[in-house]
């Protein structure tokens, strides 16, 4: 079982190496505070922010999982080559249906790094 690393500020952290590391694993959700029950709403999941990822056989972000809470919602698979081999933010968007407030958070893994956890993003979700 890979460790599971926790998104950290970058802001706190003084060498531009760890800052790299970190924010270039780390996945960040995006998406409205707030939803309709019942109704499609994009969860926009991209890996890191401020740094790129490399994109090479041995070494690629291989998936990003979205979780409400402990309970999967939805996965995305890559492959190696996705991004053209080059180094960028591997993305996804995942149209889901809410019936009542969400916590998501979202977890990836990289073939080289193991896996991350993203910071909880909380949804209020009305009727
Ligand atoms: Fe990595």
């Amino acid at each position: 079982m890979p460790k599971v690393n926790s998104y950290q500020d970058i802001s706190q952290i003084d060498r531009e190496s760890k800052k790299d590391f970190i924010d270039r694993h780390s996945p960040f959700i995006h998406v409205a505070d707030s939803a309709k029950a019942g109704e499609v709403l994009a969860v926009n999941v991209k890996m890191g922010n401020e740094y790129v990822h490399p994109d090479e056989l041995d070494h690629y972000i291989q998936s990003i999982k979205l979780f409400n809470g402990e309970s999967l919602l939805a996965e995305a698979s890559f492959l190696p080559g996705t991004l053209g081999n080059k180094a960028g933010h591997a993305e996804v968007v995942f149209n889901i249906v809410p019936l009542k407030d969400l916590s998501l958070v979202a977890i990836s893994y990289c073939t080289k790094h193991g896996l991350w956890q993203s910071d909880p993003q909380v949804v209020k979700v009305s009727e």
